[in-house]
């Protein structure tokens, strides 16, 4: 097996999901990577294993290096199982090793998985062990996204092994991101922030922060390629997303019956494109909720259109509003429009739901009966456009 060396005495163990379309409900489009690393040294260390499918592989990929026996220390920086699903194969096959996890999630959650028998070690915050001529130093990211997260640096490498945090689902046999397509890598990292870290924000920066006080040559995710060449890019990619800046984008995202509120979104397209903005426009029927949040992050305005069905709004609206609330995309100003027959309750429980969400409602719900006539249609584009 071919060695991915990262740097001398350090190797990228982990394996590549090549056909992951959905990650938990998340859909991708390239698939993913799960990456683990194997660092040589008087003591040998392992940080993170591979989704439980992979085990075999990621065996082999350390055996192509060294006797996985000799493994001194397993070091679980993230408890879900992407991360930690080899752990049992890894310590059956490195009877002699620490499992090393954060106190006190770490240690809750890998014994939830996989039992109390393992020769468990907490660290906290701060702790350091030494391997040799290098050393590891835990950096605790709690909610990044899961209470027990942590990240590992070792300063005499300048490596961060950040687990989730910088990572995207990229897929490639190359391992460095100045070895494949840049700006495919940092929107991939965009979608990753989307639709996993987007409710963390606020852990978002104190990850920032810690890592603006490290010597760093490599971030080197969980997921993904790993930043060498551009890692203050993913870190400033990082900032604007955590900081809620918005661009002057505007989604405009329906769902139509018999395409009046198709009709209306298009206008809502137009006004904004008078306006100068960038436009997006998503049928609910076609289009992915993961693509959209991706696109969320950045945008400025959300505008949303549902037609009216039995007096609500329809199933896929309610899916995009539940995965938007979820997720809770901040700085946001929108506002709800659609077509009914008689009722017409969509609209208004669109606009407070957006409410719910925390956007900023900039324009009345509106509401058309039926058949959009021309002079409504451009009324609509009108007031859109006078935002
Ligand atoms: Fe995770
Ligand atoms: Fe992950």
């Amino acid at each position: 097996m071919n060695k991915k060396v990262v740097k001398p005495g350090i190797y990228s163990v982990g394996v590549v999901d090549w056909n992951l379309r959905s990650f938990h409900g998340y859909s991708i489009h390239k698939g993913t990577t799960y990456n683990a690393y194997l660092i040589m040294d008087e003591k040998i260390a392992l940080i993170d294993t591979v989704k439980a499918p992979f085990a075999e592989e990621l065996l082999d990929r350390i055996s192509a290096i060294v006797d996985p026996a000799k493994i001194d220390y397993v070091i679980s920086n993230h408890v879900e199982m992407d991360h930690s699903g080899s752990i049992p194969a890894v310590m059956n096959a490195a009877k002699n090793a620490e499992l090393i996890t954060s106190a006190p999630n770490g240690i809750k959650g890998l014994t939830a998985h996989y039992g109390a028998d393992y020769p468990y070690r907490e660290v906290k915050a701060g702790d350091t062990i030494s391997l040799g001529k290098r050393t590891l130093t835990f950096i605790g990211t709690p909610m990044l996204h899961w209470p027990d997260n942590m990240i590992t640096y070792c300063p005499e490498e300048k490596i961060l092994f950040s687990n989730d945090a910088f990572g995207q689902h990229y897929t490639s046999n190359y391992i460095f991101d100045d070895e494949i397509d840049l700006p495919t890598a940092l929107y991939d990292a965009q979608g990753y922030y989307a639709n996993i870290l987007m409710p963390f924000g606020s852990q978002v920066k104190k990850a920032i922060s810690a890592v603006e006080g490290l010597d760093i040559e490599i971030i080197a995710p969980s997921h993904g390629i790993l930043w060498r060449s551009h890692w203050k890019d993913i870190v400033e990619k990082y900032r604007q997303f955590s900081g809620e800046e918005t661009e002057d984008t505007a989604l405009v995202i329906y769902d139509t019956m018999w395409h009046s509120t198709e009709k209306m979104a298009r206008r809502v397209a137009e006004g904004f494109d008078k306006r100068g903005t960038k436009v997006l426009l998503y049928d609910l029927s076609v289009c992915d909720l993961s693509d959209i949040m991706t696109e969320m992050v950045t945008a400025r305005y959300v505008a949303v259109g549902c037609p009216t069905l039995d007096n609500q709004i329809t199933p896929r609206t309610g899916a995009l509003l539940t995965y938007m609330k979820g997720l809770g995309p901040k700085g946001k100003k929108g506002f709800a429009f659609g077509s009914y027959g008689w009722g017409g309750q969509s609209i208004d429980i669109v606009n407070k739901e957006l409410l719910a969400i925390g956007v900023e409602i900039v324009l009345d719900p509106m509401k058309i009966k039926y058949i959009p006539s021309k002079e409504q249609l451009e009324e609509i584009e009108n007031k859109v456009a006078s935002i």
